[in-house]
């Protein structure tokens, strides 16, 4: 009988709950043991009552349920071979051979980690007699299955992770609560998103809200973005628009690789010598992360969950790691790392000013 434990890490995102509920009811349904993880990588090496199995009845309700009902970590220990060691210990005291996590590119590099020490790990426990060579016997091999969850939409390799939609919907239902207030004063506002090194959010809400100008760290803008924004500002002010939404990534960068900040956009919109705009800033923060997921996300979570332990099932010891992808609206299996590393390349890229290498890594509706 497989025993499977479900873990989400990272920050949280809306959609996880769901993803969670199928994994325990697939995994019951195929008649194996579900367990999960509480508090992230914290739990697994705490191992006791943070490692608890899941029964059927549990779950119900967490398809409406935001955030993680699981919980949630940024575990140090889990960085140090040491914390490992006890993560595997924990895992066989409760005979879990198969791990699916739900995070970001971060959280699935440490769950391959994992996989790729499990023998020796398991080995050391025995050598260190902290284990017997029989309770070791049934758990040669690790199998890890990703799921993506995350609102920046910031995984290579896949169209959607879960929660960004329900992120971008979010950001669209604040803009539009603003565009009320700022119609009414003929006010400015600069809008500051999440997405630290991934700029999907700010882009497709400047699309979906029609946003005078946008801000993201794959396009920065060139030296001159001060007098491209306001000459565009100024000739939708001139069309009659009574309001300015300009809408900044949390990781947006001007050419020189300088910070743009959402203060400097307000002072040049609000300089008297320029457009002299009334203008506020509002940083949406962590409400576009919390609160229950949109349709897409549960949908989304529900139907990865199932394909994890189908792949957990499928699995053999030569199986690279898979994480569920979804590509053209089919739900596909991808190998882990080569996605991590595309990820890696975006934000090397980035940072290396290699803006038109950058763009083009992105997938394609992003890119054009
Ligand atoms: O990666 C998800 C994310 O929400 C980013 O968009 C944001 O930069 C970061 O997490 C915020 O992290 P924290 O909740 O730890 O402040």
């Amino acid at each position: 009988k497989r025993r499977i434990a479900i873990m989400t890490s990272g920050g949280d995102s809306p959609g996880m709950n769901p993803a969670i509920r199928a994994v325990v009811r697939m995994g019951i349904d195929k008649g194996c043991d579900v367990y999960g993880v509480y508090e992230g990588y914290e739990g697994l090496v705490q191992g006791g009552d943070l490692i608890r199995q899941f029964q059927w009845s549990e779950v119900r309700g967490w398809l409406s349920e935001g955030g993680t009902l699981i919980g949630t970590a940024r575990c140090m220990a889990f960085y140090e071979r040491a914390g490992r060691l006890k993560a595997a210990k924990n895992m066989v005291l409760h005979g879990i051979d198969a791990l699916i996590i739900c995070g970001g590119d971060g959280s699935l590099t440490g769950a391959d980690k994992f996989r790729s020490e499990w023998p020796d790990l398991v080995q050391e426990l025995v050598d260190t007699k902290q284990l017997t060579a029989e309770q070791t016997k049934p758990y040669k091999h690790l199998n890890i299955v990703g799921l993506v969850g995350s609102i920046d939409n910031d995984m290579s390799g896949t169209d959607a992770t879960i929660g960004c939609f329900s992120a971008l919907g979010r950001i669209c239902e604040m803009v539009d609560y603003i565009e009320a207030t700022a119609s009414s004063h003929s006010r400015a506002f600069v809008i500051e998103v999440m997405g630290r090194h991934c700029g999907w959010l700010a882009l497709m809400a400047g699309v979906a809200t029609g946003a005078d100008f946008i801000f993201i760290p794959e396009k920065p803008r060139p030296e001159k973005w001060r007098e491209e924004m306001c000459a565009v500002v100024a000739h939708h002010r001139q069309n009659g628009k009574r309001k300015t939404i300009v809408i900044v990534a949390e990781g947006a960068y001007d050419q020189e690789g300088n910070k743009i900040t959402p203060e400097m956009i307000k002072d040049l919109l609000a300089d008297k010598e320029g457009l002299a705009l009334d203008t506020r800033i509002t940083t949406l923060g962590h409400v576009q992360r919390g609160g229950s997921a949109c349709a897409y996300d549960r949908y989304l979570g529900t139907l990865q969950g199932v394909e994890a332990v189908r792949a957990v099932l499928d699995a053999t010891p030569d199986t690279p790691s898979p994480f569920i992808a979804v590509n053209e609206n089919k739900i596909t299996r991808k190998p882990l790392m080569q996605a991590v590393l595309d990820t890696k390349e975006v934000a090397n890229a980035i940072a290396a000013k290699d803006f038109d290498r950058a763009m083009s890594l992105r997938d394609t509706e992003f890119s054009d």
